[in-house]
């Protein structure tokens, strides 16, 4: 494989000639998805959008630009992740900073923002009242922010055990204008959480701590450690969650947990134990476009009557 310094850009003038160098040169450094990085990366060293590198295939980069692609490349070469690079991600339309605190939202907790969306739909806010939610573990703000984003009548908590990671996520809701509806809160889980909420959303570390080394370097080497462990079984942050949840939820309100591939069915299980309802795990909304089960979703009572759960969809 091409060592991380080595990739040539000697020979390149244009815009044309620096996507097919970096392409083959992330290719030979063993990247999965060599030309989508290098779009980026090009876009990232012009600090322009990608479309416009489709536009402008003879676009000249100076030697301010194509020093910093050189530097962009050496680093991705070396398993750092493209939005690392760039310090940003895309995720539903809005585009978040990130920090060493936060992890890289990923497509995949698409799936809790869509199950909220549509659970948000039926649940019936008193009189006066505004719908309310908490995110528990919100890293850049990635699921608060989508989901505020979508009800402009919501109001949001959002925690986090790190600091840093709240100061990245208060940073993105002032840069798409949110600021003024959702309070960041340093806390373990809910141990300083009041109030009651319609919806709680979570995406927990849920990374058996055994497993962490043989993920993939960008994972494994990039995201904290804070969000990627959970512990032996990767259950601990859910354990110390689900049994908190009638303090927090109001009645007909509901909790909505992302989790790792084979874990829908255990943590489920973990609500029943604690005379809560789970909302059936083969309903379609928990699932992914893939239709892996990627979310499981808590009551605090069945007998809500807004709620029909799964029948016709
Ligand atoms: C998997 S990341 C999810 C980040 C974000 N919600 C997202 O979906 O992109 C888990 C988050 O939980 C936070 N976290 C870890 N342990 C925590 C704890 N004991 N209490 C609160 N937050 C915690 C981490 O700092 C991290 O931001």
């Amino acid at each position: 494989m091409t060592p991380a310094s080595d990739i040539d850009l000697s020979a390149c003038q244009t815009v044309r000639d620096a996507l097919r160098a970096a392409t083959a040169g992330l290719s030979a450094a063993g990247i999965a998805d060599a030309a989508v990085d290098a779009r980026h990366l090009v876009a990232y060293a012009l600090q322009c959008e990608r479309t416009a590198l489709l536009s402008a295939p003879e676009r000249a980069l100076d030697a301010q630009a194509m020093n910093r692609l050189a530097k962009a490349l050496a680093r991705r070469a070396a398993r750092e992740p493209v939005s690392r690079i760039v310090g940003a991600r895309a995720f539903r339309g809005l585009t978040l900073a990130l920090n060493a605190a936060t992890l890289d939202p990923r497509p995949d907790t698409e799936t809790v923002v869509d199950a909220a969306l549509g659970l948000a739909a039926e649940i019936r806010v008193k009189d006066g009242g505004r719908l309310q939610i908490l995110d528990l573990g919100t890293g850049t703000g990635a699921i608060v922010l989508a989901l505020l984003a979508a009800l402009p009548g919501a109001q949001a908590t959002a925690t986090d055990i790190s600091a840093a990671a709240l100061e990245v996520a208060h940073r993105n809701a002032d840069r798409h204008g949110l600021a003024d509806r959702v309070r960041f809160v340093r806390s373990h889980w809910l141990e300083d959480v009041t109030g009651r909420y319609h919806l709680l959303v979570a995406n927990p570390p849920y990374i058996p701590s055994g497993e962490i080394g043989a993920l993939e370097p960008e994972v494994a080497e990039w995201d904290p450690r804070a969000a990627l462990d959970g512990g032996p079984d990767g259950l601990d942050a859910y354990r110390a969650i689900i049994p908190e949840l009638p303090r927090v939820l109001e009645p007909h309100g509901w909790a909505i947990f992302e989790v790792g591939h084979d874990q829908a069915a255990e943590v489920a299980a973990l609500a029943v134990n604690h005379k809560l309802v789970p909302a059936p795990l083969d309903w379609p909304r928990l699932r992914d476009l893939g239709g892996n089960r990627r979310c499981v979703a808590v009551a605090t009572s069945g007998r809500n009557p807004k709620i029909n759960l799964g029948i016709g969809e």
